[in-house]
């Protein structure tokens, strides 16, 4: 397949939500640059997904689509990587090895949502009680290289026109 990757939309929006079919990690990272083109300051990504899910290749792209050309890497044993060469300060979180959103207060989860940044959380399975505002994005393993993620919640959804 040749750039520009384009993922397919399988449903329409529909009460917030909007549900795609990626191929490809690339596929998958230009529905992270779509979002990233339109999040306004202070979003939460709450990923839903496990391991080889995409989470990590879809915040790729939300880097892309922010602006910024760092080089995305998997925040597992940093637990947060910031990356500020964008239109908006990007926070990547890995919550793996938190327990519970109480454990949020040791890193600092205030003071990034101080910062107006976009905060996107994997395992926010962990840290639930705090993903209350956040937009849900659920990636769904259905092959090697399928995956249905959902997007909800969120004004902005009603102009991710890919
Ligand atoms: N459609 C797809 N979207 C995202 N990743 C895919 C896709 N198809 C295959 N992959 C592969 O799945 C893995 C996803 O890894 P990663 O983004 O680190 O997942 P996670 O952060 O959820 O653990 C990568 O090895 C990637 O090449
Ligand atoms: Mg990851």
């Amino acid at each position: 397949m040749t750039p520009p990757y384009k993922a397919t939309p399988i449903l329409f929006y529909e009460d917030m939500t909007m549900t795609f079919l990626t191929n490809s990690p690339e596929e998958t990272e230009a529905l992270g640059a779509a979002l990233g083109k339109r999040l306004p300051p202070g979003t939460i990504l709450a990923y839903r997904g496990g391991l080889g899910a995409g989470k990590t290749a879809f915040t790729r792209g939300l880097a892309r689509g922010l602006g910024c050309k760092d080089i995305v890497t998997s925040p597992t044993y940093t637990i947060v990587n910031e990356y500020l060469g964008g239109r908006l300060p990007l926070f990547h979180f890995d919550m793996y090895r938190l327990n519970s959103a109480d454990d949020l207060w040791d890193i600092g989860w205030e003071d990034y949502l101080e910062r107006g940044g976009v905060c996107a959380v994997e395992w926010s399975e962990n840290v639930a009680e705090a993903m209350e505002d956040a937009v849900t994005i659920t990636l769904e393993k259905l092959g090697e290289d399928a995956r249905r993620i959902t997007i909800e919640g969120g004004d902005f959804l009603a102009d991710l026109s890919l």
